[in-house]
């Protein structure tokens, strides 16, 4: 029978048995999949997990503190945050082509995380440990897309990382590899993982960087997030969670219009809503929400956020349009 409390039993028992006691990290994006991975294995093996979380100042409102907050007290992981908000806003200033943006942040994110993994490994080294897992929250879907179902194979610590060996490997520990999404929510609910990431619906890696077309500015990102947080909240309390796949919500930065809002002429920027139903994000339909519900979000973010004038809804499907607008 299958039941989120024996996956646990089962994947803590395996986890122990490939970990012994050996040092292991793991990435913590804010996703679903690597939160429930980490709460496995430190279920597993407590102190020896230490998590790292990359903060590139694109996430939605909220999330960053949902991370080192909430996760850290319902699981009780070790974690190393790196805020580096001026570091990725550095590396993209002055950039507006969609591939330039997801290269810069894919680039920075790897040196990140590079180096709070080199700072792990040599701390661990300092007390005679040895760091040789890497946690990733890999899918059943992941491995069959990737026609895998072989064992764990080592990837590679890029780069010479000062004083280390550079044939520096890792095995994956990938405590998921049964599971289709559903389960794992249903094994993070088991864990204690907040209900807002068991819950979450999928967000682009490259996060809000890719939901402003423009530059991405810290100014255009606060403007996106209060935007954005409406919007999730308007949406949750209709109860349209459950119906539809994600809604992006994207910033027209490059785009301004003419209103009036309060008592003056405005010259502000659209906002688009981009609500989608999906099975697996290949295809995509544009979700017929309700128009009370739209007119609650629209009248609530040209009121609460002023520099938006316009809200615009996206009546796309995948294809032609993709679901993110970059
Ligand atoms: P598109 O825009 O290609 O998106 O229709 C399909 C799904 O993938 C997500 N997405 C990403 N996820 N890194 C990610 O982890 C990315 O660079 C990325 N780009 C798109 C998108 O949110 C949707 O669920």
């Amino acid at each position: 029978d299958w039941t989120a409390d024996n996956v646990v039993a089962e994947q803590v028992e395996a986890i122990r048995a490939q970990i012994g006691d050996a040092r292991v990290i793991c990435a913590l994006s804010g996703g679903v999949d690597s939160a429930v991975a980490a709460a496995l294995v430190q279920k597993a093996v407590g102190d020896q997990l230490t998590c790292v979380h990359v903060d590139h100042g694109l996430m939605r409102a909220g999330e960053v503190e949902q991370i080192e907050r909430d996760f850290v007290a319902a699981t009780g992981v070790n974690l190393v945050i790196r805020h580096e908000k001026e570091r990725f806003l550095a590396a993209l200033a002055g950039v507006t082509d969609p591939e330039q943006k997801r290269k810069i942040i894919g680039r920075e994110f790897i040196r990140v995380f590079e180096d709070a993994q080199r700072d792990i490994v040599a701390e661990a080294g300092a007390h005679g440990e040895e760091v040789k897992f890497l946690v990733q929250g890999t899918l059943y879907p992941d491995v069959v897309e990737s026609g895998g179902g072989e064992g764990a194979a080592n990837i590679k610590s890029h780069h010479n990382v000062g004083g280390l060996p550079d044939d520096l490997t890792f095995s994956l520990v990938e405590p998921l590899r049964t599971l289709f999404k559903d389960e794992v929510r249903a094994v993070g609910s088991e864990l204690g993982v907040p209900e807002e990431i068991v819950s979450r619906q999928p967000f682009p890696g490259p996060g809000l960087g890719i939901r402003i077309v423009g530059e991405v500015t810290e100014h255009n990102l606060e403007i996106l997030r209060r935007a954005d947080a409406i919007a999730r909240e308007e949406l949750t309390r209709a109860g349209l969670d459950g119906e539809i796949w994600q809604c992006p919500v994207v910033l027209l930065a490059d785009v301004r219009s003419v209103g009036v809002q309060g008592d003056g002429r405005t010259y502000g920027h659209p906002i688009v809503l981009r609500p989608v139903s999906s099975e697996d994000a290949m295809t995509a339909d544009w979700t017929r929400l309700p128009y009370d519900v739209l007119s609650v979000i629209s009248t609530r973010i040209t009121n609460e956020v002023r520099e938006i004038n316009r809200v615009t809804l996206d009546v796309t499907s995948k294809p032609p349009g993709t679901i993110e607008w970059e």
